[in-house]
Parts: C-alpha cells; sequence; structure tokens
C-alpha cells in the first residue's frame, strides 16, 4: 500500500531524507521550519536546509530549498533570528531574518579532517529567499573539529547576540554586537552531564519557575550522538543553571544526568526563536529518529518526522526544578469528536473499549492505581500486533514496549521496552497519549516523564485496550480524541 506509513499530524518532508530541525523563528505571523535535507535521496547525503512554514505550528505549508551546498561546503545544523534592529546592516535599517548555520566540508584527503565553520544567510522577505553573506565564514577555530549547529539568541541585559554551539563534547558560548563579529565567551561541558557521543545541537533558554516571571533559570539542551556501545542511541540531555551573558552554570551536581525524553525518538531538539513576548511560550520540536537506525526504517519515498512542537516549562518541588512540556495547544483544532469515560473500575481481562477503532488519536487519562501492578493501554493493536503504554506500579515507572508494535525486525536495536521513573501523586497518574501512523508520544504527570517513540505497525492495527495486571484500577477519566489529518490527500 501506498505511503503507509505516513504521519497524518506530525511534519513529514514531502520526500526524500531530513534530519534535524534548523532556524526555528517565528516572524511576522509565521513559524518558519527549516531542517538538515537531501533531497536527492532517501538516506543521509549532501545536506541543504529544506523549509516549511505555519501559521499555527500545525498545517505546514512545504516551500523550496532555502540553503544549499556552496564553496564554504555543505548547509549543517543551525538556527534563526529576526535582526529587529538591522545589528548586521543586512536590511538598510529595518528589520529581517538572519540564519546562522554551519559550513561543514569533507576532508581533502584520506585521514584529513573535516572542516566546521560558521557562516550567516539572511532574508528581507520574509524567509522565501536568502542570501549568503559575502564574508562568510563568521566564525573558525582551526583547533576544533567537531565544531557545529550554532543557535544565536538576543541577551537582553547585555544588549549582545549570544551564540552557543557544540565542540566535541562541551559547548562554547560566543557573544557579538552585529552577528558578525563574535568574541569568545566561556566553554561549558568537562565533566558535567552524559558524554555518551559526540555533543551536538545545543540551545540555551530562559525560563520563568512555577510560572513565575521574577523567578527565573535558564535551561541548556544538549544532544548526545549515538555510540556502538550504547543501545539508547542518540538522545537530548538538558541542564538547568544560571546565565549572564558570558557564563553558563549548572545547578546541579555536575554528575547528574537529566534526559529530555525517554523514547528512543527525539533528538536534535531546539526552541523557536521570536516567540511574541504576549504569547510568553518557549516551543520546541525534535527530530523523531534516532541515529541508530534512522536510514534503514521502513519508510519508502520519504524518511523521518518531527516530534508535534511541545511547550516547555519549569517546575519547583521535590528534590529539583523539573522541566516539564506538553504539546502545543493549536493541536486541540484537530480534534474531531470526543469519547468520554468516567469513573470506572478496571479488572483483569476486561476491555471497556473494546468497540473503538482508532488510527490517529490523542487520549487524556487519569488513573488511580489499585492493587494492580500495572495499568495502562495497548493502542495500535491487534491479535498479532501491540504497543503497550504502562505504568508499572511497584517499580513506579512509566513504560513504552514496542517489541510487537509491527515492523521492527528492520534494526536489532528497534524492538524493546523504554522507561521513564515517575512517582505517582497521590496514588495517581495522568497521562496524555498521542498515537500517528508510526508513532507513540506519551507526556506523564505534567510532561515531567515523556516517552516518543516509532511504530511501524499495520493500517488494521487499530484496536485500544485499557487493561490491567495482577488486581483492579481505576480510570478516573479518559477523553479520547480521534484527530484529523494535516495532508490534504
Ligand atoms: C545532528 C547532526 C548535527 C549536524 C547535522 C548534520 O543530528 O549530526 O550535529 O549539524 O546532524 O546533518
Amino acid at each position: 500500500m501506498r505511503d503507509k506509513y505516513r504521519p497524518q499530524f506530525h511534519f513529514t518532508p514531502e520526500k526524500n531524507w531530513m534530519n534535524d530541525p534548523n532556524g526555528l523563528v517565528y516572524y511576522n505571523g509565521e513559524y518558519h521550519l527549516f531542517y538538515q535535507y537531501h533531497p536527492h535521496g532517501t538516506t543521509w547525503g549532501p545536506m541543504h536546509w529544506g523549509h516549511a512554514v505555519s501559521g499555527d505550528l500545525v498545517r505546514w505549508e512545504h516551500r523550496p530549498v532555502a540553503l544549499a551546498a556552496d564553496e564554504h561546503g555543505e548547509i549543517f545544523s543551525g538556527s534563526a533570528v529576526v535582526d529587529w534592529q538591522d545589528t548586521s546592516g543586512f536590511f538598510g535599517g529595518k528589520p529581517g531574518l538572519v540564519a546562522i548555520f554551519t559550513h561543514h566540508r569533507n576532508p581533502d584527503s584520506d585521514g584529513g579532517r573535516p572542516v566546521e565553520r560558521q557562516s550567516l544567510a539572511y532574508s528581507g522577505d520574509f524567509g522565501r529567499t536568502w542570501t549568503k553573506y559575502e564574508g562568510n565564514p563568521v566564525l573558525a577555530d582551526g583547533s576544533r573539529t567537531d565544531y557545529r549547529d550554532p543557535k544565536v539568541f538576543w541577551h537582553e541585559p547585555t544588549k549582545r547576540w549570544n551564540l552557543i554551539l557544540a565542540s566535541g563534547q562541551t559547548v562554547c558560548i560566543y557573544y557579538s554586537p552585529n552577528l558578525k563579529d563574535w568574541t569568545f565567551a566561556s566553554e561549558f561541558g568537562e565533566g558535567e552531564g552524559a558524554h555518551l557521543g559526540v555533543w551536538e545541537c545545543p540551545d540555551l533558554f530562559e525560563l520563568p519557575v512555577d510560572g513565575d516571571e521574577t523567578r527565573t533559570k535558564w535551561v541548556m539542551f544538549v544532544s548526545v550522538g549515538s555510540s556502538p556501545e550504547h543501545p539508547e542511541g542518540s538522545r537530548t540531555q538538558y541542564f538547568i543553571g544560571s546565565f549572564d551573558g558570558t557564563v553558563f552554570r549548572n545547578e546541579n551536581a555536575p554528575e547528574t544526568v537529566l534526559w529530555l525524553d525517554y523514547g528512543r525518538d527525539n533528538y536534535a531538539g531546539v526552541s523557536w526563536s521570536d516567540v511574541p513576548a504576549e504569547d510568553g511560550r518557549r516551543i520546541y520540536i525534535g527530530w523523531m529518529s534516532n541515529w541508530k537506525y534512522a536510514q534503514v526504517t521502513p519508510t519508502e519515498s520519504w524518511r523521518s518526522a518531527m516530534t508535534v512542537p511541545r511547550a516547555l516549562s519549569l517546575r519547583s518541588g521535590g528534590e529539583r526544578v523539573t522541566l516539564t512540556q506538553q504539546p502545543v495547544r493549536e493541536l486541540e483544532r484537530l480534534r474531531t469528536e470526543v469519547y468520554q469515560w468516567r469513573d470506572h473500575i478496571l479488572g483483569e481481562g476486561g476491555n471497556p473499549l473494546s468497540g473503538m477503532r482508532l488510527g490517529c488519536f490523542e487520549m487524556i487519562a487519569e488513573f488511580e492505581s489499585g492493587e494492580a501492578d500495572e495499568f495502562g493501554f495497548k493502542v495500535r493493536a491487534s491479535d498479532a500486533r501491540e504497543t503497550v503504554l504502562g505504568y508499572d506500579t511497584r517499580k513506579q515507572e512509566l513504560f513504552v514496549d514496542r517489541t510487537r508494535s509491527g515492523e521492527a525486525g528492520f534494526h536489532e536495536g528497534f524492538p524493546g521496552r523504554h522507561a521513564a521513573k515517575l512517582e505517582l501523586r497521590e496514588n495517581r497518574l495522568r497521562l496524555h497519549i498521542l498515537v500517528d501512523t508510526s508513532s507513540v508520544e506519551v507526556f506523564g504527570g505534567d510532561g515531567e516523564a515523556v516517552i516518543t517513540d516509532l511504530i511501524f505497525p499495520e493500517s488494521e492495527d487499530q484496536e485500544l485496550v485499557v487493561y490491567t495486571k495482577g488486581g483492579s484500577a481505576k480510570l478516573l477519566f479518559l477523553d479520547i480524541f480521534p484527530l484529523q489529518s494535516i495532508r490534504d490527500e
């Protein structure tokens, strides 16, 4: 069947290969999504920036390729900002968009090193056309080999631009008055957090704690590359601390490792720049795949999707301040109907949802844990296949088990069970779940435990089961929303 795994409400390239989100910026009523793109094949190849725009983060309009290779190399990951004050001088005093990306050049000879330097492109027509800056590259350091993925933001207290990029297994921070001339400020990361692979795609932004704008902290994202000895493959960690325009200080113990997602398929996520202050959200999107097997997933004309866009918050309480995430509220527009259950005692073996058939849908549920060892849902199920989204009451963990989810033999690292620690609150568990043609995203609690996993079920695997094991549990409420497709096929 044609395109049986094509997601219905996640962003995918029309055809060919995609990886990291790039150049996320909001300007003039539009969210821009650029992305690492290989326009001539369905595996990774010479990198371009693909481009799409959206008025609502839900429906995307595909645009032509924005940036292609030139004499400095291929176009690797990077960011974009609105240069409101024309600090760059590109726009004759008006505002405009500036993209800051890595120019990657392969080694000239065997045994040589690749060259990675940072460059600029600008657009005075709302991102429709781009001009590369004739002074490229603007930032280089010959002593560093992996030196890429610049994320730029305006730091209001110092009234300067900051740039953070990944360098081997640290990040380097720079500042600039004009986006063209960069001064080294500091390096962070040695001995801090996880070093299981090369560091990539950092981000750094400020968030209020518990919504209190007078109490803020800085969050750093660092994606950690795949390495053969770690089954998890590529994933993203985060740090929480302070930042003064020059130095980032991690407020947790250096050995503390905080993961953004406990599934396998959320990598290289970064946040949108210039979301208006009256909106106030910090929204990010991740690449919904894993370098372990990304190039062999069983799709044909296209390969890879993005996660849904997610809004980030910081919550205090417990032993430390925690990052939480939730799907953006705009996705509610895709809801067509609602099916509701209230106060239902669940026993072993029964399934009150047995009549339902669902392919692409959202669920919000709250359980009260009883005697059960385990409870939860089986989605995209049939006699032969199922993906389990469960809670283990003894281990106090949320998990997704995709062992029997469908096509899984394309890579030995694909099948498996992925878990996240999550304590019940007043004996209750809240779940927000998004299921698409080839993915599940589970937000546990307030979104402090998140699992994003690809699955490849058959189109007819549409049964839905709510289950318990080893005793009863109570389903306090369940709202199921079938979701409309964003694809106009
Ligand atoms: C992360 C990454 C980046 C790089 C890009 C190349 O997935 O390896 O570090 O810029 O992909 O496509």
